[in-house]
Parts: structure tokens; sequence; C-alpha cells
């Protein structure tokens, strides 16, 4: 369908395979490990490349599929690979590209495991990452080294909804591959916007991550990631997860391929109530700061505006009475649930300092722009005057 101005909603709910499966609507579980060989030449057949033999569903898995082929239709890419979690389709990507001795140059406000993975295990390996403040992008081509491989970013970010100018971003790399003499790969976690609202191919991204697990679920009942991008990328990223084993599972598969189905119509309503939210929450006296890129207020408005379709669902506030105010808001909601995660159809709550963001020392919070009274609110798609009035109850409190 690719190129042929299908819309987003029918390549979510169709994929490219109207009906594969004896006229099955929805996708069959296909829950196996194994599949039985014809013959013995098909075990062959498949070590010579022939990816129409099934062999064990750590390599591949007909439900898995129908979900990569969606995803990849969906972001206009040639391929995609599913994992078990957003963090093991992440990690693998990364470990497709990076060996010992790279670098990794990466803006600092990240997801909070994103950011540990960098800290604590890459060194392990000898993989060091280097931060550039997303306000001084021409830093890149300073810290580029001939061991630079990957340029890694998210935007809007986790969780103060930071824009990182990725037109910038792209140029900034490639002068910094003219001054190393190499390629240095580009990768954007793109989970806050999803592609109904930004599109990192157009703007020149090599490859996407994304947990699954947040818009692409939609529902808040399935761990999930993708790494989506070109064939050749996609296949090497397939032979490290081969090995590493982060493969998604036929059961959750299903869900996603089921969640995909109603896709659009999900994040376009969780988008404008965001949008009705933080308008209301710019006019409450307990709130310090409301962060939404859809707002004229918010510090990157225009470049979020250049390079995002949609301001997307997630919301970020700054309560009056810092930690303590923030936890009072929480615990007195009645509609919207006080819960880790985020991008389910249901409003959830979090205070980054004792979730995304708990145990970093004062230097890194300050470095991810995250204060004690900060609450991270991925907005669902209840009615907008009941989330209006659970707010405005729980403000109330502080
Ligand atoms: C922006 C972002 N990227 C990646 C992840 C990791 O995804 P998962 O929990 O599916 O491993 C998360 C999880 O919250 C996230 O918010």
């Amino acid at each position: 369908m690719k190129g042929k101005k299908v819309s987003l909603a029918t390549r979510a709910i169709h994929g490219k395979k109207l009906y594969p499966y004896k006229g099955a609507v929805s996708t069959p579980i296909y829950q196996t490990s194994t599949y039985r060989f014809e013959n013995s030449n098909d075990a062959v057949r498949y070590s010579q490349g022939d990816s129409s033999v099934y062999v064990y569903s750590r390599y591949h898995n007909p439900s898995v599929e129908d979900v990569e082929e969606k995803l990849a239709e969906m972001n206009d890419a040639e391929a995609s690979a599913l994992f078990s979690s957003g963090m093991a389709a992440i990690s693998t990507a990364i470990l497709s590209i990076v060996k010992a001795g790279d670098e990794i140059i990466s803006t600092p406000a990240l997801y909070g495991g994103t950011y540990r993975f960098f800290r604590d295990v890459l060194p392990q390996f000898n993989v060091n990452v280097k931060y550039v403040d997303a306000n001084s992008l021409s830093d890149i081509s300073k810290l580029a080294t001939q061991h630079t491989k990957l340029f890694y970013c998210e935007s809007p970010t986790n969780p103060t909804v930071g824009i990182v100018d990725l037109y910038k971003a792209i140029a900034e790399v490639k002068k910094a591959e003219k001054k190393s003499g190499g390629k240095i790969a580009t990768m954007i976690d793109n989970t806050f916007a999803s592609c109904l609202h930004q599109s990192p191919f157009d703007i020149g991204f090599d490859l996407i991550v994304e947990s699954a697990t947040k818009y692409i679920g939609g529902h808040s009942d399935v761990l999930a990631g993708a790494v989506i991008g070109k064939k050749d990328a996609i296949k090497q990223v397939r032979n490290v997860a081969k090995y590493l084993g982060g493969c998604a599972d036929p059961f959750a598969a299903f869900l996603l391929s089921r969640s995909l189905k109603t896709f659009e119509l999900r994040v376009q309503r969780q988008t404008e109530n965001a949008m009705k939210l933080a308008k209301r929450f710019e006019k409450n006296p307990n709130i310090q700061r409301v962060f939404y890129p859809g707002l004229k207020s918010h510090p990157d408005h225009s470049i979020a505006k250049k390079q995002m379709s949609g301001f997307g669902a997630m919301v970020l506030i700054e309560v009056k009475g810092g930690v303590k105010g923030a936890a009072k808001v929480c615990d007195s909601l009645n509609v919207a649930v006080n819960a880790m995660s985020l991008g389910g159809v249901e409003t959830l709550v979090s205070i980054p300092v004792y979730s995304s963001h708990v145990n970093m020392s004062s230097a890194e919070l300050k470095q991810h722009g995250v204060t004690p009274g900060m609450i991270r609110i991925s907005v669902g798609a209840e009615g907008i005057n009941d989330l209006i009035g659970d707010f405005e109850q729980a403000l109330n409190n502080i």
C-alpha cells in the first residue's frame, strides 16, 4: 500500500495483507515455539536465507510479523522488528550499532531506563555516552570523534515534554560526519509523539525506537517495543535480537494488532483532551508551571509546530508545595489513576522524582529538568469534563 496515499488509520487497521489467514479478519495467535518442516530440506532453505520457512518463534512468528508489517507501513518504512518491551527494543537496536571503543552522543533528557542503560550498562562494555544540551546542538560536531557511531535523542522528552529541534540535530550530525569522516547513525525514541504526530524518517533519522507498551498498545495491558527503519538496518537489529532474545510473544502481538485498529481514534481523542486540560491548568492558581508543546507558553512551541503534526497527549505540571503538594494531588484523584506508564486510554499520573527519576542525584535531576513538585499526566480518552472536574477538585486539596 506504500506510496498509494492510504491513510494512517487504514494502514493501522488492515496492514499489508487483508485476509491472509483462511479469511480470518483478525490476526490468529500463532501460539507456537517451533514449526514443523515439510521435509529436512526446509531447514537447508532457511539457512540459505529463505524467509518463507518458519523455524523457531525467537526468530519469527506470523502473529508478530503482522504487527511488524503494520508498524512499518504506518511509519512509511521498509521494515520493523517487534520486541518484548521498549527497553528490549532500545538496547538491542543500540547494540546492533555500537561495539567496544565506540561513542554515542545523546541529548540528556531521556526516559530513566534509557538513561540508566547509558550510565550503568554501556560503559561496562567500553561504550561511552557524551551528552549534548538540546539548546546547544551545534556542540555535536565539537563532541564527535572518529569513534562516534550513534546520535540518540527523544522528543518530546520524558517526563518534561521538552522538544529537541530534530531538523537542527540532523544537520549538526551531518557536519559532525564530515569532521569525523565516518557514518553516524541517528536514532530517535518516538514513544511520546507516536507516528500520528511525528515522522522522524521525513526529517532524516535512520531508526525509530518506540515503547509499544504505550500508544501502540493503548490499553495498559501489554508490554512491547519496536525498532523501525530500512531493511538492512532491521536485519542487523534482528541478528543481535536472535541472541539477546527479547522477542515479542504471539499473544502480545495479537493484543497489539487489535489495538492498532483504534490507534488513530484513541490518540486523536487523547490529544484533544490534553490540549483542553493544559489550557485549564494554565488558569489554576495551585499550578506553578504547565508544560505542553501545544501551548504558546511552551518555550519550544514554534519548534514543535515545525516538526510535529499534533502535540500528543503528555502534559507536565509543577504544583505548589513541592513533592508533598504533588502527592496530595495524585492521592486525591478519583478518575485519573496514580500509576506509572503512559499512552493508555485511562488517564495516568505519576511523580517523576518517585518513579522514572527516582534515586537520581540532584545534579542529574537538574540536568533532566526535573523538580519535586512535578506531576506527569498521560491524558486518556475519558470525557473531558470528568477529567477537568477531577483535577480541579484534587488541586484544591493542596
Ligand atoms: C519514552 C520511553 N521510552 C522507552 C520506555 C521503555 O519502554 P518499556 O517500559 O516498554 O520497556 C518508556 C517507558 O516508560 C518510555 O516512557
